[in-house]
């Protein structure tokens, strides 16, 4: 069954209005559930127009196809844990990136784009090339982001001093091969193809390695924004506006949230996408001074019943010890007993943008009681009681003054200026970007070992 090329043109145009909807529905949380609602319903309805469109062969194909993959990703999608979210997000920006691959060689294979000739022949092969390109470097790239997402390949960043030369000599030898690609007769320019297949995909994994963890948000997003592109690239070979204005979508805003986050890390962008980040000089760390004391939960629980204001910090470790709920019960104790109680919120807190916000909403904590990291770095040094749940490099003082740091520049919340800071998580391991934390050495520092959640309800236990 096809439908007329007008009604499949007025179906993709709505679907752009919904995806356009669905992003400005995602931008705050009030909105985010009806933002996701639009984009459901804007795919299906693009997918529909796709697949019922004039000259589509082996619908049924198609719909087996969908059939299966969507099973697949409602299984995936059910059972992964929310700090397995970045590594599933990375993978997915993969498969864009291997799929805009596979449809650039289908594509240039395709008897029908063969017989194009003069200026539009031309077009179709820069198109196919340049979208295979960015492609193979979304694909690799995106796999080594889901290793170091999930631990199996090293946060710290892994550069060396031509590696920016490298990079540079790699990409022209793909522009050589693009020359060479484009004046082959027929399709003897696959032999170019899989030249610069092999050397983009080989640039996607040294460019995301030369990355430390502590940029890794920015990757992310960046990657998410490449994904867009190639996408973008695909509806440019296939002809398909809808393709079009989507992966554009995804690669602009991609691309503002990369943005975003340099700004919220004080990094420059051209700097984090080429690596150079990484390349400052780097020198001897400082050594870690003072000395490091703990508390029990009882200890910390006297503490909080003198406290008048109190700050909360919440990171990663709150995500992995699901922590929010019995953190929001501590928080309406103390707010119950008169206490200011209010939470600092770092941009790159946890392992997605938004982490922190979209763990303390799904506990129902009050919006007006979780503020940003800016609004209340100043009020630190009148907090009685900091406690971090744990984060460990939003908290880092070696980010402010230590240039050996690679943390070093990026803003933080400054904890250390409260009266009495408490770190909450089970022992004194590195945060992510693997670099040890001074501040748990600092005079006015306690530490209090444990799994979050099991060391919040303990503390609750002595509240009530
Ligand atoms: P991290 O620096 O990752 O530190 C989290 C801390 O939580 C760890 O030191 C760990 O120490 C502790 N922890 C783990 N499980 C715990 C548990 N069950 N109970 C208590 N503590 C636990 O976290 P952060 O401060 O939130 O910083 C985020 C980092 O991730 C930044 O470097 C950021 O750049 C990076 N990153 C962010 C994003 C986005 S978009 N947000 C994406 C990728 C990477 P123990 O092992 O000692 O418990």
């Amino acid at each position: 069954m096809f439908i007329a090329k007008e009604i499949q043109t007025a179906a993709y145009l709505f679907a752009s209005i919904l995806f356009i909807l669905s992003l400005s529905g995602l931008s705050s949380q009030e909105s985010a559930k009806r933002g996701v609602l639009f984009g459901i319903v804007g795919m299906i309805v693009a997918i529909l127009a796709t697949v019922m469109g004039e000259g589509v062969e082996g619908q049924i194909f198609i719909v087996v196809a969908i059939a299966i993959a969507s099973v697949i990703g409602i299984l995936v999608a059910r059972k992964v844990e929310m700090t397995g979210m970045p590594q599933l997000v990375a993978i997915l920006h993969s498969f864009v990136g291997l799929a805009a691959v596979l449809v650039g060689i289908g594509s240039y294979l395709d008897p029908a784009t063969q017989k194009l000739v003069g200026a539009a022949h031309s077009i179709h092969l820069v198109e196919v090339f340049v979208g295979i390109f960015i492609g193979a470097i979304t694909f690799t790239g995106s796999i080594i982001a889901w290793g170091e997402l999930d631990g199996k390949v090293p946060s710290k960043p892994w550069s060396f001093a031509g590696l920016q030369l490298m990079n540079l000599i790699l990409f022209i030898a793909c522009v050589g091969c693009g020359v060479l690609f484009c004046q082959a007769e027929g399709t003897t320019g696959l032999l170019y193809l899989w030249i610069m297949i092999a050397i983009a995909s080989f640039i996607g994994i040294v460019l995301v390695m030369a990355i430390g963890g502590g940029d890794m948000p920015v990757v992310v997003s960046m990657l998410n924004s490449y994904s867009g592109w190639a996408a973008a690239a695909a509806g440019f070979m296939l002809s398909n506006d809808l393709l079009i204005v989507t992966g554009a979508l995804v690669g602009s805003s991609g691309a503002i949230l990369s943005m975003h986050m340099c700004h919220a890390m004080n990094r420059s962008f051209f700097a984090v996408i080429f690596a150079s980040a990484s390349l400052g000089p780097k020198g001897e760390r400082k050594a870690m001074e003072g000395e490091v004391t703990a508390l029990n939960h009882e200890e910390v629980a006297g503490l909080l019943k003198e406290a008048k204001s109190v700050v909360i910090v919440p990171g990663y470790g709150m995500a992995v010890a699901k922590a929010q709920f019995p953190v929001y019960d501590l928080v309406q104790t103390l707010r119950k007993s008169g206490k200011n109680v209010r939470f600092a919120i770092h941009p790159v807190a946890g392992r997605l943008p938004g982490h922190m916000n979209v763990l303390l909403a799904e506990a129902n904590v009050p919006y007006d009681i979780v503020l940003e990291m800016d609004e209340i770095n100043e009020d630190m040094p009148s907090t009685d009681v900091v406690m971090v749940i744990g984060a460990n490099d939003v908290v880092n003082p070696s980010a402010q003054d230590d240039p050996a740091c690679s943390i070093y520049g990026m803003p933080v919340i400054e904890a250390w200026k409260a009266e009495k800071v408490i770190i909450m998580k089970r022992s004194m391991s590195a945060g992510y970007s693997g670099e040890d934390n001074p501040l748990f050495y600092k005079p006015n520092s306690e530490m209090l070992y444990g799994d979050a959640k099991t060391s919040v309800e303990k503390i609750l236990s002595y509240l009530k």
